[in-house]
Formats: C-alpha cells, structure tokens, sequence
C-alpha cells in the first residue's frame, strides 16, 4: 500500500472509532492503539503536506492559532423558544396549537431542554463544512475550528443516505465531571471560577486556541434538522434519521398524543434528569410533524409550533451564620454568606455570594436568619428571600464594613456604583496582587511562566510591589537556596520575552480600570505612543469611537497619579514597547486624506478592526455614526435599515467591502 492510500484508510478508520467510541459509547480498541494510528497519521500528513483535508481527524487536536472568528448570516434564523412555567400554561399551548390545526390530530415529540449554548452545523456531501454560533439570531461566529475539536461531532459521516447538502442544530455542553474538575484546577490557580457549565461551555468555544478547546473536552447534543431534502415529514424520524447517519442526538426523546402523557414525561423527568452527564433546564415540546409546523408558523420571535417548559430552581432552607468581606483586584468589596451546610441540587452549599450593600438591605438580613438559597443553573447560589418567622428575637442586622479588612482603609462608593471600593490600590494587597495578575495574564503580557501561586510568592518576600518590579528581579533570588535554578530561568526568560509585546498590549496590560483588550487597542492605535496618551485631554479621548465618558475619566485618573507615572517611566525604561511599531504607524497612503468614513454591516473578506485599520493607514478616519460630514459608507452584508435610511436621507455613498479593497490597492 502507498502512502497516499494509507493516509485515507487512517482516515477512515479513526473517524469509525470516534464514532464508536463518542458516540455509541462502544470502543472497539484501547485508547494506546488509537493514539498510535494518530501518531501514524500526523506524521505521514506532515510528509505530505498536499494530501491536506481540513476535515482530516488530525484536525481535533486544534492549534493555538488564535484568529478573530468570522461573523456569518445564518441561512434560517436562530429563534428562541416561548418558555412556560406550570402545566396550566403546557395546556394553553396544547389548546392554540389544535385550534391552529382546525381540530385535526397532531403528534407531540418531547424531549431535554439542554442548558448549554446553540450551534448550527452544515454538511456537504457528509462532510462538516462549518460551525457557527447563535449570535444574534441572524448572524452567528464562525467557530470551526473549534467545533472540529469536539468528538462527538462527526467531520466525515460514518453512515450512509443523508442529502447533498443541509444544517443541523444542537446544543454544546460542558458535562458535569469536566466541568467539575476544571473549576477544581481553577481554584487551585486561584483564577476566577466559573459560573456554570453553559458559561465554562461558552467561554470553550469563543476561545482563540483550539488547541485549549480540543482540552476542555466538550459534548454536544443535536436537536433539530433543517434543509430543502430531509427524509420525512416527522421531527422525531428525522432525528432518528440523523442518528443512523452518525450523529449523537437529543436522549430521551419521545412522541405522545395528550396532554397527560405530556404531564408524565414532565414529572418523569424532573427527577431523572438529575442522573443525565450533563445540565438541563426544561423539557421541549415540539409539534412532530414539518408540514403542521408550516401551517401553525412562527410569531416575530419563536416558532408557535414548540415550547419550551422550565424546571424551577432547586431550593434550601438555611441558616446564616456569619457575612464576611472579599476584596477583588479592582478593589471592589463583595459580602459573602456564611451559612449551615445545605444538600442543593446535587452539592454541599455553605457558602453564597450577597452581591453588595444594596442587595443585603433588599433582604433585610440579619444574623442567624433562616435564608432560602436557590441554584438555577447557576454553581454560585443566591440567597433569594428570608423566613422573618424564624428570626431570633435578638438577631442584630448585617452591617456593611466601613474598612478594608485587608488593609484597614476606609472604603469608599462611587457615585452611581453599587459597590464599596478599597481606594488604597497602591497598598492593599489583594489589588497589588490581582494587577500584577492581570499585567502577567495572556491578553496581556503573556508571562506565562509566573502563575498566581508565584505573584502570591514574590509580594511576600517584597520582591515585588508594583508590575514594575517584575523586571528588576534576577535568577538568584528567585532561585534562593538553589533548587529552581530551571523555573527560575523560565521566568527570567518569560519577564525577558514580554519586552517585545506590541504597545497596545502594555496599554491594556497597565490595568487602567474600565480599559479593557480592544479599547487598549483603539486608544493606542490612536495616541500612537504612551507620550501622547499620557497628556490627552478629556475631548481628545472622547474622539476615539468606542471610548465613553467613564473610560475617559479614569485614563484621566490613571495618568495623573504620581505613582503610575513612575511605574510608566521605569517600564519604558526597562525596554518595553511604549509606541506602536514602525510597521503599524506607517501610513499605506494618504488615498482617504480627509474622509471620515463609517463601517457598517457584516464583512466577508476583514474583520471590523482590520477595516478600522485601513482606514486609519489610509490618511482616513473612522467614526461612528452617520451625519452630514460622512464621506461614505463602507457597507457589508445586512447594514442596519435605518442607517440605510439615513444615508438615503443624506445623499452619502454607500460603498462596498470590494469596491472598498479596490480604492485602497488601485
Ligand atoms: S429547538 C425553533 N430543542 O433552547 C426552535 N432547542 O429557547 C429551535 N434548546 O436556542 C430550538 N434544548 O439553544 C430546541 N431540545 C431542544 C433544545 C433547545 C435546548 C435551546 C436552544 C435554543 C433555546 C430556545
């Protein structure tokens, strides 16, 4: 056999054991024997790079790659579903839908209601061709790459009779135990947790690494099909339909003809649902047949044909013992409940976040009061009301401290701001730590050599109290008595590597509150140097589309307090990049000398910050909304109608993405 011949039978092999093992459930061979026939066939694909195919298994192990996902028009909208609450509103739906048929009979088909985030996958000629996300219902990202990574998801169709060509839909989900797990390693890190598996699933999938999805082990559940040649007329034979060409469908799935046998699967499952891998709110209910689904319609916002029917939040009763104070590296103080240990939908819960000042006296809390404690979705619980019956005759209030219990400042709330600050950021240790923290993290100055444990280190041996400080710091001291000669040389080299991190990173990395990576990106693209940043005024920063009065306000802040100046001035001084690089300022022409130019719509070709930056390397500016002044506009896909409309009104150009390109190359 040749080569070539051996790539396609490997091919063919391993995408038949994923699908034995992903979705059936049933591995015919060890994980050693199909890590081997990977191994194999990296290395024969590294030799032959022109028998590439992106929907090769090679493909799931995903790069680190990042790039800006696409934004893409979906071919059928993404609509939402109606939700219900109780079994007098399932009745009502049951009632519209046998009026909107004129009496005639109709099959229900129910099934889960996964708590995850939407995906729509297309297939052509059995081959996964794209991934995209629900977006706003019309327009979705483009996530691949990343969806490539997911097992569960066929690249190639095992089976056999699918059409040429069409979309399914489904749910991608972080099951329970993976979930569990990486909020375990989170803590230990000390990064923030997540709030639940829909939130971690989602975090996943928008990650620029797909080397980072391909980790998190992702599953998916598909739901609905939708093309102009499905095999049937009924919802539930169609999904079955999927299932036999490879695809891991929604479980449990049933059809039933009355309202009682709806009811049942309902109370069946607000049991048994709790043994299912992973979350699940409600239970959907879906008129089988396509062709009544044609006739009942949809209303603006989701089908008349389904419903959605939500599970209520699982509560507790318990007692609150204590309410002490966390501070955050923003400084912000967040209450925190202590209370009894409670059993809550499948954990131990003794702990629960009160949000802030205003939130406790909404409760009227006291101390030894009997809370409820509620978890939708959520993993953090809230306290969602008090039993006044059971309050001790002498319980005193929850009082907010007045002082930093990190560093004994009086706190203070700003106007129009929920929460009570720490204002010593230049001495509280938590902020010290956490805008280190943030300085070293991979949006910004990707020192990734240092993690928190080691921050946690350094401040307490005074090594460092500002970020500053990181680069004053030499082998020997970290590696004190000898032992970590190799780590240490790690972060040397880290500390060393983040010199040459572009500009508008250091922007974002300094840690200016409210500045976050693409406003970073949009003040130093604009101020081209930390010089002039550093003497902006309030109206030259509010030029910058994108930046607002508050944002504004605290660059102002930022750059007129001594201690950051010094910080500032010693990181230049250190040799990092203070200005924009000789590459991003010069000027490609002056072609749009003069022309203030508004974007609009969706793009094939760039992103939206890729257009920005033409503009900018053309002499042009780009601003946000259209008046009188608008030289033009450079219009994507699905520009909003009254944009549309005001341009009409104004007589202002409407130009192409293509006709753009030509304007700027000619
Ligand atoms: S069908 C037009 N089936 O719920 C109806 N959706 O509120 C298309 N969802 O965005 C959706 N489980 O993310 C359908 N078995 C299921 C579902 C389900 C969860 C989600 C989906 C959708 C949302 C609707």
């Amino acid at each position: 056999m040749d080569e070539r011949q051996r790539i396609l039978q490997l091919r063919k092999e391993l995408h038949d054991h994923n699908y034995k093992y992903y979705v059936l459930n049933q591995p015919e061979i060890t994980d050693q024997q199909f890590d081997f026939m990977m191994h194999e066939l990296q290395d024969l694909e590294a030799r032959h790079p022109e028998l590439a195919d992106p929907n090769s298994p090679t493909q799931r192990v995903g790069s680190d790659l990042g790039h800006d996902f696409q934004q893409v028009a979906h071919k059928y909208p993404m609509l939402s579903l109606a939700n219900t609450y109780n079994e007098q509103d399932v009745a009502e739906w049951y009632d519209s839908v046998k009026r909107g048929l004129g009496g005639e009979d109709f099959e229900v088909c129910c099934e889960m209601k996964y708590d995850g985030l939407s995906i729509s996958l297309t297939y052509v000629d059995g081959k996964l061709m794209r991934g995209v996300t629900r977006g706003d219902g019309v327009h979705g990202d483009d996530v691949t790459d990343n969806v490539k990574t997911i097992r569960c998801i066929p690249l190639v169709l095992p089976g056999t009779g699918y059409p040429h060509e069409f979309e399914i839909r489904g749910e991608i989900l972080m099951p329970w135990k993976v979930f569990e797990r990486l909020n375990e390693e989170r803590e230990k890190a000390e990064e923030p947790l997540f709030a639940n598996p829909r939130n971690a699933a989602s975090g996943t999938l928008k990650s620029q690494s797909s080397a980072l999805v391909a980790s998190r082990q992702l599953d998916a559940y598909l739901y609905y099909l939708l093309g102009e040649e499905l095999p049937a007329d009924g919802h539930y034979e169609n999904l079955m339909e999927a299932s036999r060409w490879g695809f891991k469908i929604s479980q449990g799935m049933k059809k039933v003809k009355t309202l009682e046998e709806i009811y049942e699967y309902i109370r069946y499952w607000d049991a048994e649902r709790k043994n299912l891998p992973v979350a699940t709110d409600g239970i959907v209910l879906k008129v089988n047949s396509l062709r009544q689904q044609r006739i009942l319609g949809y209303t603006a916002k989701s089908p008349r044909w389904a419903i959605a029917y939500k599970y209520k939040a699982e509560r507790a009763c318990t007692k609150l013992n204590e309410v002490t104070f966390q501070v955050g590296r923003t400084g912000a103080v967040t209450p925190v409940a202590n209370m009894d240990p409670v059993q809550l939908a499948g954990t131990t819960v003794k702990r629960a976040t009160l949000n802030n000042e205003d939130f406790i006296r909404s409760l009227d809390l006291h101390i030894g009061d009997y809370v409820y404690v509620e978890k939708g979705g959520e993993i953090i619980p809230k306290i969602v009301g008090v039993d006044i019956d059971q309050r001790p005759i002498i319980a005193q209030p929850v009082r907010f401290i007045t002082h930093c219990p990190e560093c004994g400042t009086r706190l203070v709330r700003y106007e129009g701001e929920a929460a009570w600050y720490c204002p010593n950021d230049a001495g509280c240790p938590p902020q010290i730590k956490g805008r280190i923290e943030h300085f070293i993290s991979r949006k910004a100055m990707n020192i990734d050599s240092i993690g928190p444990e080691t921050v946690d280190d350094f401040y307490r041996q005074g090594l460092v109290h500002n970020v500053a400080d990181l680069y004053t710091i030499n082998v020997q001291q970290i590696n004190g008595d000898g032992s970590r000669q190799k780590s240490a040389m790690k972060i040397i080299n880290g500390i060393e590597a983040s010199k040459q991190v572009p500009f508008e990173r250091v922007v974002f990395a300094l840690g200016i509150r409210f500045v976050g990576e693409t406003s970073g990106k949009l003040i130093a693209r604009h101020f081209k140097n930390i010089d002039a940043l550093k003497d902006a005024t309030l109206e030259q920063l509010l030029e910058i589309d994108g930046i607002g009065e508050v944002m504004a306000k605290s660059i102002m802040t930022y750059f007129h307090n001594e201690q950051n100046l010094e910080i500032v001035e010693r990181l230049r001084s250190y040799g990092l990049q203070m200005a924009l690089s000789e590459e991003q300022t010069a000027q490609a022409s002056d072609r749009l000398k003069g022309k203030s130019i508004v974007i609009s719509g969706v793009f094939q070709h760039h992103s939206r910050d890729e257009y920005k930056l033409m503009i900018e390397q053309h002499g042009g500016k780009n601003v946000g909304s259209i008046s009188g002044k608008t030289s033009f506009i450079l219009a994507g896909d699905n520009m909003g109608p009254s944009k549309l409309q005001k341009a009409e009104k104004l007589g202002i150009q409407i130009v192409s993405e293509d006709d753009f390109l030509n304007m700027i190359e000619e």
